[in-house]
């Protein structure tokens, strides 16, 4: 799938820095956390790339600066041909609007005591001019769409399970038709059958809209099932990327291979290519000594 690399680039950062005040220390302060070191990343129309990383690598970090949420220290980003000055504090809602976000938990980020029906139609009633009756018939086809009932509109958060609430999510990160949605960890918290239900969905919504997306995952199972190209952070920096296949097939990074490593897996080809891999790697060691 990596030959459609030449679809238009939609979203690119370079050098991206984020710094986050360093604890006060003892004798005063303390240096400041540098939380990404420069990213660089390109997106491009229709796929996906994936961004993986033990935990604490960065990668929410970068996801927040990537949807406005939070400014960087540092860097360029470009979204949608219109070029983004990272460092200020609230950026126009029109850019805003073009990257969306999904986090892990919606649980979350949505409000316990407002009907979802509300929650997904207070995008429209803060970004479009659409009138009360138009939202209501935008919410209940995008319920339609994302795999809920129309009925479910008048549903409380707690009334629905975990991957309904994950759809629920989904369908209000698409209301104002972003072109780039950013996914942190959006199936790690469901059972597996539900996991692959929702992947389904983020597929079938990818190709219907057009979208794009960046899947922050530990999974790389399932970062193997769905993206086009992956990226390795360790540390706030990218230690390696390229063609999903590629990178999982032959990792050229040490860290790469701990990563892999470190995964279970079930899949049969996995396996073989990691009892391949050790075997390599002791080779390797036997030749050196
Ligand atoms: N608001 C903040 N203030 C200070 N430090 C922060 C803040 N947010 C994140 N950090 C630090 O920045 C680093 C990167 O955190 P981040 O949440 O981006 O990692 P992550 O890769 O998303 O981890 P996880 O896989 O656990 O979600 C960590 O060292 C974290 O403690
Ligand atoms: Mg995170």
């Amino acid at each position: 799938m990596s030959e459609t690399s030449t679809a238009p680039v939609v979203l690119s950062a370079k050098g991206l820095v984020r710094e986050y005040p360093g604890k006060g220390g003892l004798f005063g302060r303390k240096a400041p956390l540098r939380a990404l070191k420069g990213v660089d990343l390109t997106l491009h129309q229709g796929q996906t790339l994936a961004v993986v990383g033990e935990s604490g690598c960065g990668k929410s970090t970068l996801a927040r600066i990537l949807t406005l949420i939070d400014p960087a220290t540092d860097g360029e980003l470009t979204i949608d041909g219109t070029p983004i000055d990272v460092a200020r504090e609230r950026p126009s809602a029109q850019m805003r609007r073009k990257v969306r976000i999904v986090f892990q938990s919606p649980y979350n980020s949505l409000n316990p005591r407002q009907k979802i029906g509300d929650a997904i139609g207070d995008e429209l009633l803060l970004n479009t001019d659409l009138s009360a009756t138009q939202r209501r018939m935008a919410v209940l086809e995008m319920l339609e769409r994302v795999g809920l009932l129309p009925s479910h509109a008048d549903r409380y958060p707690h009334m629905f399970s975990g991957g309904q609430r994950q759809r629920v999510a989904i369908a209000r990160a698409l209301m104002v038709k972003p072109k780039v949605v950013i996914l942190d960890e959006p199936v790690s918290a469901l059972d597996l059958s539900v996991q692959a239900q929702v992947l389904n969905l983020l597929a079938e919504l990818q190709a219907d809209f057009g979208l794009s997306y960046i899947f922050i995952s530990h999974d790389l199972s399932v970062v193997r099932r769905i993206s086009d190209e992956v990226m390795v952070m360790n540390a706030g920096e990218v230690v390696e990327r390229g063609p999903c296949e590629a990178v999982f097939s032959a990792p050229s990074h040490p860290y790469t291979r701990q990563l892999l490593e470190a995964t279970p897996s079930t899949d049969t080809n996995a396996i073989r290519e990691r009892i391949a891999r050790r075997a390599a790697l002791r080779a390797q060691k036997d030749n050196a000594s």
